[in-house]
């Protein structure tokens, strides 16, 4: 199939607490960006890539479980940082496992050269993939990730 008639993927992409302070948030740890900034660069590849976003901000975990559920059958991946969620939400996790689709956990932060907390993630093992520690690059990653993995099914 030539590029032109490669049908465009359509990606969830879903921010979880406080992603919405990012800019105010520790820039060593997080960047220097803000949300919106960090949405325009995420856009930008992911047109370069031919691929379709929904982006959302939540900082509720019924938010987010309710978006999962119901985009999961009009989206071809997702990419989500759950941020402090995916320390404890076994909610979360649970909307994840239930999802036909591969989802890839992102973080902004190197989640495993931090607090002891933050290196347990209860949503890893349930999503295909994981990456951290690059800053808003975790996300460029994760598009060109999830193109790959798409395409290969
Ligand atoms: C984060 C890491 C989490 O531990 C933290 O609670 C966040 C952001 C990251 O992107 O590095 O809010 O998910």
């Amino acid at each position: 199939m030539s590029a032109a008639e490669e049908k465009s993927l359509r990606i969830l992409i879903i921010h979880g607490p406080n992603l919405n302070m990012l800019g105010h948030r520790d820039r060593a740890l997080y960047g220097r960006l803000t949300l919106d900034k960090l949405n325009t660069l995420i856009r930008r590849s992911a047109a370069d890539m031919g691929m379709e976003l929904r982006i959302y901000q939540f900082n509720s975990e019924e938010k987010i479980i309710r978006t999962l559920h119901r985009q999961r059958n009009s989206c071809d991946g997702v990419i989500i940082n759950p941020a402090a969620y995916t320390h404890y939400s076994y909610a979360i996790r649970d909307a994840i496992e239930l999802l036909t689709i591969p989802v890839v956990e992102v973080h902004l932060s190197d989640i495993y050269q931090r607090e002891d907390f933050r290196k347990i993630s209860v949503t890893k093992d349930v999503c295909v993939h994981q990456i951290y520690g690059k800053k808003e690059q975790s996300y460029i990653e994760a598009l060109a990730f999830l193109k790959e993995y798409l395409n290969k099914q």
